[in-house]
């Protein structure tokens, strides 16, 4: 009972042959004379047809039972369709049945199988098998793993090797919470799950292994969005001796083959460099989105003697005034709709958001009363102005007003349609500082992670003027989305030490937490430095999709509960008595 063909392969030239398929129904018709099934496998769709009238009666009533679903095994011979169609490979020809056989049968499935559902997302990912056997969803997980082998292939020939490190490990610092495993044997102590391998891919450059790769399951305990899941997995890579442009270099390269033979698209690298600075003052975002333009404009000097109080006190307190200009969105936002702007831009700390229209070559709009003739004209000039455009403004800090713009010319872009969805646009931002103040703890903390090593030329502020420091860090970005990171490390004893006293550790606190790291500096240590990309993220922007749910096999809801398992959920008091733990 084995088959002869897969469903998407018979043709015409099969015409006469007597093949053996396999697979789920996808669909029958019982039209009296005739009865039609739709046999799906991985691959394809093939037409089964019984005719009551040739066929022995068994088999008629075998095929009367059939419903969606059932896994079935048919023999037969090909024969050409009288109605052809024209949207199947196989559409040319059907299977005129001469044996069938119910493998399994199948209950009413909760969501129907098939490209487009309307299923709630709750419901296919608590019976995510049904889900995965849509078509779409295959295509996806296909998608995935003819990437993740292309990756293998290209670092592989480029002498990397691939290292699996531990899993039960030592919290590693990217930013987020730990998910912690109680140890049975050392009651009372914790394994963490990695965030990342950072620290052990630094540790084989330092045993010597050059070039490591792993494509590495990470866990954080963060709050979840749509492009992030408390499981995930990256494209870890580390190299010792290579500069941070050789690394871009190579990952431009990798990216070059993955767009070439995933979507047969041919991208041009090098890609464009941007510094942390310039993405934030002209997008509003360290991960800007250029395939539309709508660039942040400052205008402190256009409002240096402004007589609008706002913008006053704004130009007074050190912060910015800046503006975006929306093409033609004069009509499109009424002011009612300019309110709506006005909340989300509130989202963003943004405390108002002014506006100005350009009509019959005036502005209107609440602050127009408060502009002279030469704040007229500078900012016809200065913002492009024409009749229909709407200018938005935000005064504010540096951060709050680039910020609240940035997300407002994303969320804009999208209503106004002005986005290619057929480009793809990578971009690096590079010079990143080394360094966040929190002020609530009123400390710094590492912007990247504490092992990224400073700007040459900022080192001597790493002890004087933390603020100044730049990074030798670098992130990918591909259409808005940070699809990867990465830096230079600290190799040196002395100046991780430094770096450690910075973020406010004491010595004895870095040595419990990371001194199998200092101390592996003291026994040579070579210049490294590496990336991880996310692969989860690519891979919705390869297949199109907005929720990286899409893109995982077996993923967690926002509240990180798988619904299928039911994870996490209570275990026995048996199980918490053995780790002595007490709920
Ligand atoms: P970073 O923290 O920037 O760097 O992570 C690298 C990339 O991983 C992806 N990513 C995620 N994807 C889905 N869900 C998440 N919760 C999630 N968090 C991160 C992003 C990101 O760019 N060890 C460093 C890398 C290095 O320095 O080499 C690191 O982990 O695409
Ligand atoms: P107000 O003087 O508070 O009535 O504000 C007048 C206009 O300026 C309103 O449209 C506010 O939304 C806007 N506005 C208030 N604060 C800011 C700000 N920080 N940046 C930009 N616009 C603001």
């Amino acid at each position: 009972m084995n088959r002869t063909h897969k469903n998407n392969e018979l043709r015409l030239s099969n015409v006469n042959e007597v093949v053996e398929l396999k697979g789920w129904v996808s669909k029958t018709r019982n039209l009296g004379g005739l009865i039609f099934i739709d046999l799906r496998d991985r691959y394809g769709i093939t037409q089964i047809v019984v005719n009551p009238e040739q066929a022995i009666k068994e088999l008629t009533e075998t095929a009367e039972k059939i419903r969606n679903e059932y896994v079935i095994y048919v023999k037969g011979e090909v024969i050409e369709r009288v109605s052809k169609n024209p949207n199947l490979p196989t559409g040319d020809i059907e299977v005129k049945v001469e044996n069938l056989e119910i493998i399994s049968t199948a209950e009413t499935t909760p969501l129907i199988i098939a490209d487009e559902t309307d299923a709630l997302e709750e419901t296919r990912l608590k019976y995510r098998y049904l889900d995965l056997r849509r078509p779409k969803m295959q295509k996806n997980l296909i998608v995935r793993s003819n990437t993740t082998h292309i990756i293998r292939n290209f670092l592989n020939d480029l002498d990397f090797i691939e290292v699996e490190t531990p899993i039960l490990t030592k919290s590693s610092p990217e930013g987020a919470r730990d998910y912690l495993v109680p140890s049975r044997v050392h009651q009372g102590e914790f394994y963490a799950l990695p965030q990342s391998p950072q620290i052990f891919k630094q540790l084989c450059m330092i045993s010597g292994l050059e070039r490591y790769f792993q494509i590495a399951r990470c866990f954080r305990d963060e709050d979840l969005r749509a492009d992030r899941q408390p499981e995930f997995t990256q494209v870890d890579i580390e190299t010792s001796f290579l500069t941070a442009e050789e690394i871009q270099t190579m990952t431009e390269n990798l990216f070059v083959k993955v767009m070439k033979e995933i979507k047969g698209v041919d991208i041009k690298a090098p890609f464009d460099r941007l510094t942390y600075h310039e993405a934030m003052t002209r997008y509003g975002s360290d991960k800007p989105d250029r395939r539309f333009q709508m660039e942040l404009v400052e205008l402190n000097d256009v409002f240096k003697d402004t007589s609008f109080t706002v913008f006053q006190n704004t130009i007074n307190s050190n912060g910015y005034i800046r503006a975006i200009n929306v093409k033609k969105g004069k009509d499109k936002y009424s002011r009612k709709e300019i309110d709506r702007l006005t909340d989300y831009a509130k989202k963003y700390r943004a405390k108002g958001l002014a506006f100005l229209k350009f009509d019959k070559n005036e502005f209107a709009g609440p602050i127009s009363k408060f502009l002279s003739e030469n704040e007229v004209k500078a900012l016809i000039s200065k913002m492009n102005v024409e009749n229909g455009d709407l200018l938005l403004f935000v005064a504010d800090s540096f951060q709050v007003s680039c910020e609240a713009l940035g997300a407002l010319r994303k969320l804009i872009a999208n209503e106004m349609n002005v986005i290619n969805e057929k480009e793809y646009n990578f971009l690096w931002v590079v010079d990143w500082p080394l360094f966040e103040y929190d002020e609530e703890e009123q400390r710094y903390f590492a912007a990247h992670h504490p092992f990224t090593a400073p700007k040459n030329e900022s080192l001597s502020y790493l002890k004087t003027d933390p603020s100044k420091c730049l990074a030798q860090a670098y992130d990918i970005v591909l259409n808005g989305y940070e699809i990867g990171g990465g830096s230079i490390r600290i190799h040196q004893f002395e100046v991780q030490n430094q770096m450690f006293k910075t973020l406010g550790f004491t010595q004895e606190e870095a040595y419990t937490q990371f001194g199998y790291l200092l101390d592996a500096f003291k026994y040579g240590a070579p210049p490294h430095g590496g990336i991880a990309l996310g692969l989860d993220r690519i891979i919705m922007l390869l297949v199109n999709t907005e929720n990286i749910r899409d893109v995982i096999a077996f993923p967690k809801t926002a509240s990180a509960s798988c619904l299928m398992s039911n994870a996490p959920s209570p275990v026995s008091d048996e199980q918490l008595k053995e780790l002595n733990i007490k709920i």
